[in-house]
């Protein structure tokens, strides 16, 4: 009897460490059906509360922020996007005729961008920061992705040494939002940054919850893009017949230009569907989770009650062969106008959908474009990674346990 209580618990207590006492990295899943829900368990502070605020208070703050990713504002964002561009495409010059892993640099870019649409200020944090944070992002939300995969082993999660660096990496994280505050400066505008409309709105916003909103829109807005510019690099170079065909339409509508305005990038409709159907095969946030508010019932009879925690993997949803004809095939002529009325709206879900989605989507899709447009001027991309190397690992966004790399081929 004592004989079999010891094994029962030794191999309990072993399965328990190998689970939860290894790094997120080490774990790796070829679909995302193993990933459920961000926020099923309570571990991430205000993150959470800031994706998780619901009701009046969010429909509120959503409708002041909405109008900096406007028409107008776009227009505004083109300059931020060319000179980041230009100085992307200037650091990616060093790395030419090698195998490269771009992620770092791709995302030191995309930050920069979310930082001076929010506070408007050119980064003054030292390239150290900027390591830092980017790494404890990636550490935080692979935490969350992994601890989101195991919900069973929540009760003793606090206890793991992935908390730790769960709470390191949000501590990193928060001193980064700190000093992004304190190098804001109030500058009169007829463009005003995400910061100052928040300001501006004392009845909505208290100090932390300025600080909370700064924190969520990095944290949407930083990785998701950065891995949609990733993977389409990746596409790009792994399918060179659709990149000779995006870059023709590049050098066809901005020439000799150095930047492309608003008007080239929206013009560029084969650029469009590569970019959309990268997004279907890769897409940066793989799922999305919500609480039922009320009991649904399915076409199929099953009865979901309210309050029930779901999780919609779009990874999936994305690959499934009773929406797509060929799922795995990359095809950007699904996204044809005459291929895509007949699917159902809600098949197609890089951003979400309903009144939750993303508040910034038409903001990320110039912004890739126009890095592509850099990018390809400048470059002619060869696969090093492919697809079927990829092996993805639980995140909030979509990782690979592998670097992905390309080499980057100068066009001068
Ligand atoms: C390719 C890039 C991006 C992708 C794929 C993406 C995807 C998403 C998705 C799927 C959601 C919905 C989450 C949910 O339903 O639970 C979301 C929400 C959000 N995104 Fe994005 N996003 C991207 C870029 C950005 C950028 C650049 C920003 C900021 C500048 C941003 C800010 C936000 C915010 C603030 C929300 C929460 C909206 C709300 O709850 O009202 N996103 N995003």
């Amino acid at each position: 009897m004592i004989f079999i209580a010891c094994v029962v618990f030794l191999a309990v207590f072993i399965t328990t460490r190998y689970l939860l006492f290894r790094k997120p990295s080490d774990s790796t899943c070829k679909s995302l059906n193993e990933i459920p829900c961000p926020g099923s368990i309570p571990i991430l502070g205000n993150i959470c509360d800031m994706f998780y605020n619901d009701g009046e208070s969010w429909k509120k703050r959503r409708k002041l922020l909405t109008k900096n990713f406007h028409f107008a504002a776009l227009h505004n964002y083109m300059e931020i996007f060319n000179k980041e561009g230009q100085k992307l495409g200037d650091r990616l010059q060093k790395d030419v005729n090698q195998s490269t892993d771009i992620l770092e640099l791709i995302s030191h870019s995309t930050l920069k961008i979310i930082n001076e649409i929010l506070v408007g200020e050119e980064l003054k944090l030292r390239e150290i920061q900027i390591k830092d944070y980017v790494s404890a992002i990636d550490t935080f939300s692979k935490a969350i992705g992994y601890i989101n995969s195991k919900p069973i082993l929540s009760l003793v999660y606090k206890y793991s040494e992935m908390k730790k660096e769960e709470d390191r990496s949000l501590e990193i994280i928060n001193t980064f939002a700190k000093d992004l505050l304190k190098n804001w400066k109030v500058k009169p505008s007829d463009n005003p940054r995400v910061l100052d409309v928040m300001l501006d709105a004392p009845s909505l916003y208290d100090d932390q919850g300025v600080m909370d909103e700064i924190i969520t829109f990095i944290f949407a807005g930083n990785s998701t893009s950065s891995a949609g510019l990733l993977y389409a690099l990746f596409n790009l170079a792994n399918h060179s017949e659709y990149q000779d065909e995006v870059y023709e339409e590049i050098v066809q509508i901005v020439g000799e230009k150095e930047k492309p305005s608003y008007a080239d990038l929206k013009s560029m409709s084969f650029l469009d569907r590569f970019l959309r159907e990268s997004m279907r095969l890769y897409p940066p946030a793989p799922f999305i989770g919500r609480t039922i508010a009320e009991d649904v019932v399915t076409k199929t009879g099953y009865r979901i009650p309210a309050g029930t925690e779901v999780v919609f993997h779009i990874f999936d949803i994305h690959r499934s062969p009773f929406i797509y004809d060929n799922p795995d095939t990359f095809d950007p002529d699904r996204f044809l106008p005459e291929n895509s009325k007949k699917r159902h709206p809600f098949s197609y879900l890089p951003f979400s959908a309903g009144p939750r989605n993303c508040i910034a989507q038409k903001f990320a899709l110039l912004e890739i474009k126009s890095s592509i447009c850099k990018i390809l001027k400048k470059f002619k991309l060869e696969p090093v990674t492919l697809a079927e190397d990829i092996k993805f690992i639980p995140d909030v966004t979509l990782a690979t346990k592998e670097k992905i790399k390309i080499k980057l081929i100068s066009r001068s």
